[in-house]
């Protein structure tokens, strides 16, 4: 079996692996990082969110060989203590109810956020369009996004 590396939250790990083996399915099951959820499969609910290169992919479709020696970061590696602010206004909002999607959300607001500091809702809306929450937090979604805007905003800069 190929083996690859891989660099995940600024660390590297070693995996052997089928060559399609899902990007999910290595996260979850080889590296043992539980964050990050299956939903679907097929690239439809965003459960699986997590960022490549920068950039939110589904990682239940994306085969590991695509993703070698590229950063990974999943929601375990956003902040390793909570304190990323979209991580902070879910807190405040309190936004989870089961909590399922809610790693897969708070990954693509976060990237959302970097490149939009000032989301009006539509913009929000559009952004996050492809989630799905089977417990219709939308609207805690929305509010927390926003507060994360203004929190991000608070940050020092360099
Ligand atoms: S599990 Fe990947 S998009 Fe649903
Ligand atoms: S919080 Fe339950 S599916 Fe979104």
């Amino acid at each position: 079996m190929p083996s690859y590396t891989l660099l995940i939250n600024q660390k590297s790990y070693t995996v052997e692996a089928e060559e399609a083996m899902p990007l999910l399915w290595v996260i979850r099951d080889l590296v043992g990082l539980t964050g990050t959820k299956f939903g679907c499969g097929i690239a439809q609910c965003g459960a699986c969110t997590v960022h490549l290169n920068g950039t939110p992919v589904r990682a239940c479709s994306i085969p590991v060989s695509a993703v070698a020696n590229q950063p990974v970061t999943t929601i375990e590696g956003l902040s390793f203590d909570n304190s990323h602010p979209v991580q902070q206004a879910w807190i405040e909002e309190q936004v989870p109810q089961c909590g399922y999607c809610q790693s897969g959300q708070i990954m693509t607001a976060a990237a959302f956020l970097k490149d939009n500091p000032n989301p009006t809702d539509q913009d929000i809306n559009l952004a996050m369009q492809g989630h799905i929450c089977r417990c219709s937090t939308y609207t805690r979604i929305r509010k927390a996004i926003k507060k994360a805007a203004s929190l991000a905003k608070k940050l020092p800069t360099e």
